[in-house]
């Protein structure tokens, strides 16, 4: 079983540059099927995640190669309309595929995403939006049978939580639908930003990407384009608290800084410094952290859920209590009990982490559960001292490149064995 192996309490210097972020890369990849000609995307980070997608594309008949950060997407030849099972089950987010695939095919069959590491993943925003652009879906045995029997047309779309995935498939969804599209309460992170650019660069009419209102003109057709996706922030906000979590002085580069705006005040509040250059930011951490006297997870622009277990992680080596609610997802603590383990000092009541700031972590075995909580531990192992040993490493793959060498080029002690 591969493990990364950590002889922590190592200080990080240097620079480190941020891949492109996974969660506009898998939308914008699912995107170019409903294109008219070759999307090439550059910037796209090496993540299992990002081949998963390259397999759905190719099993959808899409042509797709792959070189050096860019991908390439001739979805001329697509000509299935389904995702097999195993592939949903390697991610969960393949439900971003729903939109693209009925508007291209006029029909879809998916199994039911199902719960998943964060515990249960609801689609009902996804599938009522679509309904009401005409879709006919069939839930039947964990499968999604759909089709549109008049084609996708516009529609006034007001969601009840602004789902980062039911207002990308809405997008995708709408570009070609017939008529209007407008969706309240829409999603606001930088990844909707992005994925609205690259579709108006195809001929896409769509406004207010960014605010709670967005406006989708649908359009006959769509070209292909080239498109560099932006950057990774919470690879961005996971090396920061690195940095934070060791007492290190660290520029991360290729960053949109205005992209980590809910993240900067934590770290600042923290005793860290932080200083804005052009796409770099570099921070200073001070040898103990201060507590964050409260994290509250929320949607865009509100503090980021998938920041929550690296800045945990980085708060449990600071001075005092510091104290987390998570609002997004149910069950995004697992980390913790495998920080507990690392000698942490945290307790949770539903919602809420009371964390409070050990002197030092001492290294441990410990298993990744999830992407982020995985990403915890890393940073938790390289504040500890002594041997810290991380299993379940195909969590952290999912999002993180090359996260060891990376590492090990800032100084860490760090190893894949
Ligand atoms: C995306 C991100 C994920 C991030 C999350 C929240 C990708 C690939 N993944 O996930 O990393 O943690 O945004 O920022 O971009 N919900 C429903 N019904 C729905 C859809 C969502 O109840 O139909 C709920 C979810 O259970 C969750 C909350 O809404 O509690 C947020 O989910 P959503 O914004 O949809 O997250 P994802 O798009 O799945």
């Amino acid at each position: 079983m591969p493990k990364l192996v950590i002889n922590g309490a190592k200080k990080l210097r240097g620079e480190i540059r941020i891949h492109g972020a996974k969660n506009s890369t898998l939308p914008l990849m699912a995107a170019s099927l409903v294109c008219g000609g070759e999307c090439v995307l550059h910037n796209c980070p090496s993540l299992s995640d990002v081949d998963t997608s390259i397999r759905i594309l190719r099993y959808l008949g899409c042509s797709v190669t792959s070189s050096e950060g860019s991908v390439a997407i001739d979805p001329a030849s697509a000509d299935h309309f389904d995702i097999p099972d195993h592939l949903m089950r390697e991610m969960r987010s393949s439900i971003i595929f729903l939109g693209a695939i009925v508007s291209r095919m006029g029909r879809a069959v998916l199994s039911f995403p199902g719960g998943c590491e964060l515990g249960p993943r609801p689609i009902d925003l996804h599938l009522s939006a679509l309904r009401k652009m005409g879709v006919v879906i069939d839930e039947d045995h964990g499968c999604l049978n759909c089709s549109v029997p008049n084609g996708l047309k516009g529609a006034v779309i007001s969601l009840s939580f602004p789902s980062v995935g039911a207002t990308e498939n809405i997008l995708i969804a709408a570009v070609l639908a017939k008529g209007t599209t407008v969706v309240n309460n829409a999603a606001r992170e930088p990844e909707i930003c992005d994925l609205a650019d690259f579709l108006n660069s195809c001929g896409a009419k769509i406004r207010g990407a960014g605010e709670s209102t967005i406006v989708v003109e649908g359009v006959k057709s769509l070209t292909g384009c080239e498109h560099d996706v932006i950057p990774d922030r919470i690879a961005a906000a996971t090396y920061l608290a690195a940095a934070a979590a060791t007492g290190s002085v660290l520029t991360v580069k290729n960053v949109v800084p205005r992209h980590l705006e809910p993240i900067i005040p934590v770290l600042e509040e923290s005793g860290c410094r932080l200083e804005m250059d052009g796409d770099r930011i570099r921070i200073s951490a001070p040898p103990r952290l201060k507590r964050i006297k409260n994290v509250r997870t929320m949607p865009y622009p509100g503090f980021p859920t998938d920041a929550q277990a690296p800045v945990m992680a980085m708060a449990s080596v600071a001075e005092g209590t510091s104290v987390f609610v998570e609002n997004i997802f149910e069950s995004r603590y697992k980390h913790v009990g495998e920080l507990l383990r690392l000698g942490a000092n945290i307790k949770v009541e539903g919602r809420v982490a009371i964390v409070e700031g050990v002197d030092h972590l001492s290294g441990a075995a410990v298993e990744a559960t999830d992407l982020r909580g995985g990403a915890a531990l890393v940073i938790a192992g390289l504040a500890a001292q002594g041997r810290t040993q991380i299993t379940g490493l195909h969590h952290l793959d999912r999002g993180y490149e090359k996260i060891e060498s990376n590492l090990a080029r800032l100084g860490a002690d760090i190893v894949r064995i």
